[in-house]
């Protein structure tokens, strides 16, 4: 596979409903690997396919709680529960960070690396990034999630930070991805 690079707003693959992976293999597995790489370089906590410029169902998620990268194809989320608010950044919006509210759990079946099926129930911040991913996969980021006004006051600063390049120092902050 050839190297790939982190997409960013206003990329148009970032808008698109990315398609199910019909099949897990060899393939797959080149593409984990490049998202790992794209999602350490940009010391992020998750990747989703479409900002690594590949349109397919699939995410990575490194929560530092010991378990290591794990890898989250065609997923669904199949209960959610509560919700909770919080600030949240994107790989694929360098610098802007965008209150959320979401819900404080849920319950998601996927497929793993291995093409096993798998259900997972979490809360807080990992029921969150795992929101902020299928979002992703469903053409969605941060600033579709908030009023048109807000919107166009967060585009705005993104412009500013893209212009300024003062993005790359918050993007160190804090990253979904
Ligand atoms: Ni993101």
């Amino acid at each position: 596979m050839s190297k790939l690079k982190i997409r960013t707003y206003p990329d148009p693959i970032l808008k698109k409903k990315a398609k199910e992976i019909d099949k897990v293999d060899d393939e797959t597995g080149d593409l984990v690997t490049e998202m790992k790489r794209l999602m350490r370089e940009g010391d992020g906590v998750g990747l989703a396919g479409p900002q690594a410029g590949v349109s397919k169902r699939i995410f990575i998620i490194d929560a530092s709680d010991g378990k290591g990268v794990r890898v989250f194809i065609n997923p669904k989320i199949c209960k959610k529960k509560g919700k909770q608010v919080g600030e949240e950044g994107c790989l694929s919006l360098p610098g802007l960070e965008v209150e959320i509210k979401r819900a404080k759990s849920l319950e998601c079946e996927f497929l793993d690396n291995k093409g096993k099926e798998q259900k997972l129930k979490v809360s807080d911040l990992l029921a969150t990034i795992i929101q902020h991913e299928i979002d992703h996969l469903d053409g969605k980021l941060l600033v579709d999630k908030v009023g048109w006004f807000k919107r166009y006051k967060l585009l705005k600063e993104y412009e500013g930070l893209k212009k300024s390049k003062e993005g790359e120092q918050n993007v160190l902050e804090k990253m979904i991805g």
